[in-house]
């Protein structure tokens, strides 16, 4: 029975090309990708026809999440400095997170804290692409919302459950679903054929040790995720405090101090992006509120 429902529920998931908040864009260009002889002008050409969708890409890369404030004038030049990878998922997650708002009060902020803490910690790690690892971070809790959209009675549940056993947000997922977020992330990865390194951050930033192939990124991830809650700002659909795995900061080869340096960086840039409206023109407003 209990397997029935975890079968139905992954089809119903992945049934994600319903979503209609993924931009059409995203199928063409991943397509366009597969050719070697693609040029970048290309690319950046279909992005570009979706004058609304660019908008926001072109707000994510220039906020301070990336590292480079105002300098990215046009998508090809996004592309040039951030990589396709790392476009791709601004993509994914400024479309799918217009819809999480009313998914999830408080994730898209989430996910934004996520995306700038791992950026902080892969910089102090002295880690190659920074920005890719931001990009985990976007995207780490992605599961949550397209649970939200495609399974709204049972992510209903799971809050409730959430609520009445004061559980975090994972257990309770595991508890109504079956699985977790971890676990509709790595379908999800799978399904839009984002890079491994992507994807296993997805999957693995609850349990870091158990990343094979990239334990950099599914660390970072892990150590972005606490440093966001330990400021509360917005929320994961909890408001318990995640345990930070030690072994996270040795494999990253950073120290407690190191962590207390991101802290402060941490700080100082957030009333900066809490600044930033990511959502589009008659969206509500991104705020920094904590909700439970
Ligand atoms: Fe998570
Ligand atoms: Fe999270």
């Amino acid at each position: 029975m209990e397997e029935d429902l975890k079968t139905s529920a992954k089809g119903k998931i992945l049934s994600i090309r319903d979503l209609p908040t993924l931009p059409r864009v995203l199928d063409e260009v991943s397509r366009l990708v597969q050719n070697p002889n693609t040029t970048i002008e290309a690319i950046a050409k279909v992005i570009s026809r979706d004058q609304v969708l660019s908008a926001k890409v072109l707000k994510m890369v220039n906020s301070p999440v990336y590292g480079f404030p105002g300098r990215i004038s046009s998508i090809q030049h996004s592309l040039v400095l951030l990589g396709f990878n790392v476009i791709r998922g601004v993509i994914i997650s400024t479309s799918v997170f217009d819809i999480m708002a009313k998914a999830m009060e408080g994730l898209w902020e989430h996910s934004i804290g996520c995306a700038l803490a791992t950026g902080l910690i892969a910089r102090k790690a002295g880690l190659k692409d920074p920005e890719e690892y931001s990009v985990c971070g976007l995207l780490h809790d992605l599961g949550k919302v397209v649970a939200a959209v495609q399974l709204p009675d049972l992510h209903k549940a799971v809050g409730e459950t959430v609520r009445s056993q004061d559980l975090r947000w994972l257990e309770a997922e595991k508890a109504v679903l079956g699985f977790g977020h971890d676990r509709i992330n790595s379908w999800l990865a799978e399904h839009w054929h984002l890079p491994p390194n992507i994807k296993e951050a997805m999957g693995s930033h609850h349990f870091p040790e158990r990343a094979q192939l990239y334990p950099l990124h599914a660390a970072a991830v892990h150590v972005g995720d606490f440093v966001v809650r330990v400021f509360e700002y917005g929320s994961g659909g909890d408001d318990q405090a995640v345990p930070l795995n030690p072994q996270a900061l040795k494999t990253l080869n950073i120290s407690l101090s190191d962590l207390d340096s991101v802290l402060d960086g941490f700080a100082e840039d957030l009333s900066e992006v809490s600044g930033v409206n990511f959502m589009p023109e008659d969206g509500p407003a991104s705020s920094g509120a904590a909700a439970g």
